[in-house]
């Protein structure tokens, strides 16, 4: 099957670097003689038809911003099997030969779905959870994580000068790896994550009781969304310890500003090979990088792996969190 035009969108929730990946697929489609339709609002604008045409200069100045300029959604019309086909029928109608799609676990079902209706796709991994099986990597974690560091520096300045107990939500889904990364980067005393189930008297109290033993009189505790309620969690601090704990949940802002190097590099690697694997014909997979290097994997293998947190990670925020 030989592919003229390809539709581009940007699905779920946003992460930095989309837009740099958009500008990597638009620019590599170009030089190799390929349309780009961009699609607006995620599958609902797969439905609607709500497409625009994007050229070489269309993506300039792209890198540096945050967001994404296709717009995204979750589109529930899209988990239907009539909006399937209609999205497919609107394929067909305006020739998009093949969809890349840029999102997480959720986009990649979606561009499933569409291929069992015979429109294949590649899938780029962006989410700043990090949550993707089959990749070491997904575009918009490193971003969120320096955003959510930066303001947890913040915060640390007057927990210090209150002496008090800070716990800071950030989120993840039902995933930890922001949490443990940007655990381990401020020196947390605690990290909860949903992967681990803690245990308050081990893994909060004790370490508040060592600490304080040592002369500390200020402690971080970074809990991820998926831990559950975090005012349970302080009211408990609250009551066990004594301190007056301060709740901070960092929320949406994780997702937005100006890209890190790591996210602008990888989306345009991944974003330049998502249109070559169209053009090897290599249909329906998901792009990874793993130990620094490109792969792609099979749509519907990549959506049956599990991704587990590195255990050497989880061991090095321990140790490193005791005092
Ligand atoms: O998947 C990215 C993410 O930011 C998660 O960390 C979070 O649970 C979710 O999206 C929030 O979604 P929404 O923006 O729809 O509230």
């Amino acid at each position: 099957m030989e592919i003229n035009r390809i539709g581009l969108l940007t699905s779920g929730g946003d992460a930095p670097g989309m837009n740099s990946a958009i500008r990597a697929v638009v620019r590599t489609a170009c030089i190799n003689k390929l349309e780009t339709l961009g699609i607006r609002r995620g599958y609902n604008g797969l439905i609607n038809g709500d497409v625009t045409e994007m050229g070489y200069r269309d993506v300039r100045g792209l890198n540096h911003m945050g967001g994404t300029i296709l717009y995204t959604a979750r589109s529930p019309e899209f988990q239907t099997e009539e909006g399937v086909a209609k999205a497919a029928k609107t394929c067909k109608y305006l020739g998009i030969d093949a969809i890349i799609c840029i999102g997480g676990d959720g986009t990649f079902r979606g561009a499933l779905d569409l291929a069992k209706h015979g429109i294949p796709s590649v899938g780029i991994p962006a989410t700043i959870d990090n949550d993707i099986a089959c990749t070491n990597y997904t575009i918009g974690f490193d971003t969120a994580c320096n955003t959510a560091i930066e303001a947890i520096d913040k915060l640390r300045d007057t927990m210090h000068s209150h002496e008090r107990c800070s716990l800071v939500e950030v989120m993840g889904h039902r995933a930890g790896h922001l949490a443990v990364y940007v655990g381990i980067s401020v020196g947390a005393n605690a990290i909860l994550v949903p992967e681990r189930p803690y245990d308050f008297e081990k893994d909060i109290a004790d370490r508040i009781r060592k600490s304080r033993i040592q002369g500390r009189t200020h402690f971080d505790i970074i809990v991820a969304e998926g831990v559950g309620d975090i005012h349970q969690i302080a009211n408990h601090i609250r009551e066990e310890t004594g301190l007056d704990p301060r709740v901070t949940i960092l929320g949406h802002v994780q997702r937005g500003g100006t890209p890190t190097a790591r996210d602008r590099v990888t989306a345009a690697r991944m974003g330049r090979h998502a249109v070559e694997l169209l053009l090897e014909g290599r249909f329906n997979r998901v792009v990874s990088i793993k130990d620094g290097h490109l792969q792609d994997f099979d749509i519907e293998e990549a959506l049956s792996m599990k991704k587990d947190l590195q255990e050497t990670m989880v061991e090095t925020a321990r140790i490193l969190s005791t005092g």
